[in-house]
């Protein structure tokens, strides 16, 4: 969506982004699903590269380029893979088109160690990687990070399904080059990555920046709607900042000939309605409650007996409104 909107509302958040980099902080984006980690990160790797010289693949630097950089180079190596086998392969093909690792390490013939690395071609290569395994891949990808004199950033577009295995050869790597990545959840498993990295919270866009990203949408899309402004404060209000669920309301709506204020009040989505679920809460607080009253029972305590009863009468009151408010966070 953003290729029709352009990123709305991040610019204090990229600059952020962009300051914990220089400093050379590995980077961990997080928030939940949609709500535009990888965009951010993306226009992050955007604006450090256009400011700092950086060799991605093929590209050689110009000649004309001054020498007088006060920083080493800055090689970045942008992962979209989701799987651990498709991000090493990746990576050594990123690496090695940047001539940072050698065709012979990664089992190549030897002749392709003399070619000038944007001669090799990655179809003709591209099976004897992939069959290589992480561990192979690794084992050639660590040293040729830690010989080599400039700064390596890894931009992984997501890492939260990662396995501890997977893990342990991340956290080689992150000895060896700088990373930033995204989690929708920061599992217990692999905290030891989560540990080594400065966490930035993606937030929920600002009503503001959603407004817009509605009106954008609606208007790219060419979508009818009978009153645009109650539509665009019902989808923000129901998207809760999440610019996926924008993006999938807007999608829908595009479906229909014409959006009526019926169909207006009827939308709804997953990501705005956060569930608050008391039920657990609920059935300690009940036991507690029918528990105390017979051990007031069995004591013949009054006063325990009216304490508990009267509890009782506020639970049950008490829960009527709980559970109709539990249902919608906004
Ligand atoms: N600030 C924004 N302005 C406009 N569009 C945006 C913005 N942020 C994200 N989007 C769009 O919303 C969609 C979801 O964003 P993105 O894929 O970055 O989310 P994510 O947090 O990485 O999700 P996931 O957890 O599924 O990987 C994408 O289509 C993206 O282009
Ligand atoms: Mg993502």
């Amino acid at each position: 969506m953003k290729q029709v909107t352009g990123l709305l509302g991040r610019d204090a958040l990229v600059n952020q982004i962009v300051q914990e980099l220089r400093k050379g902080k590995h980077v961990l984006l997080t928030g939940p699903v949609g709500i535009g980690k990888s965009a951010v990160l993306e226009a992050a790797l955007g604006k450090l590269q256009g400011r700092e010289r950086s060799f991605p693949s093929e590209a050689a630097p110009s000649p004309d380029t001054k020498p007088s950089q006060p920083r080493r180079a800055l090689t970045v190596v942008h992962l979209h893979d989701h799987q651990a086998k498709g991000q090493f392969v990746a990576m050594a093909r990123q690496l090695l088109m940047a001539g940072i690792v050698k065709p012979s390490a990664l089992e190549l013939a030897q002749r392709y160690d003399e070619l000038p690395p944007a001669e090799i071609e990655w179809a003709k290569v591209k099976r004897t990687v992939n069959r290589l395994s992480i561990r192979d891949l690794t084992g050639a990808i660590i040293p040729a990070l830690s010989a080599h004199e400039g700064r390596v950033l890894m931009a992984v577009d997501d890492m939260t399904r990662l396995t501890p295995t997977q893990q342990a050869f991340w956290l080689a790597i992150f000895n060896q080059a700088q990373v930033i990545t995204c989690a929708s959840e920061k599992k217990q498993g692999l905290r030891k990555l989560w540990w080594k990295m400065k966490e930035i919270p993606v937030p929920p866009l600002t009503p503001e920046a959603s407004a817009d990203m509605v009106r954008a949408s609606i208007t790219q899309q060419g979508v009818l709607i009978e009153s645009p402004e109650l539509y665009v404060s019902h989808v923000v209000k129901q998207s809760g900042g999440n610019p996926q669920a924008i993006d999938d309301m807007v999608n829908d709506s595009a479906k229909e000939r014409v959006v009526d204020k019926r169909q207006i009040r009827e939308m709804r989505h997953q990501a705005g309605v956060r569930y608050l679920d008391f039920t657990p809460v609920m059935m300690v607080a009940g036991a507690l409650i029918i528990g105390t009253r017979y051990l007031a029972i069995g004591l013949g305590d009054t006063e325990l007996y009216i304490l508990a009863g009267m509890a009782a009468a506020l639970f049950l009151s008490l829960r009527f409104f709980l559970f109709k408010g539990a249902g919608k966070a906004n």
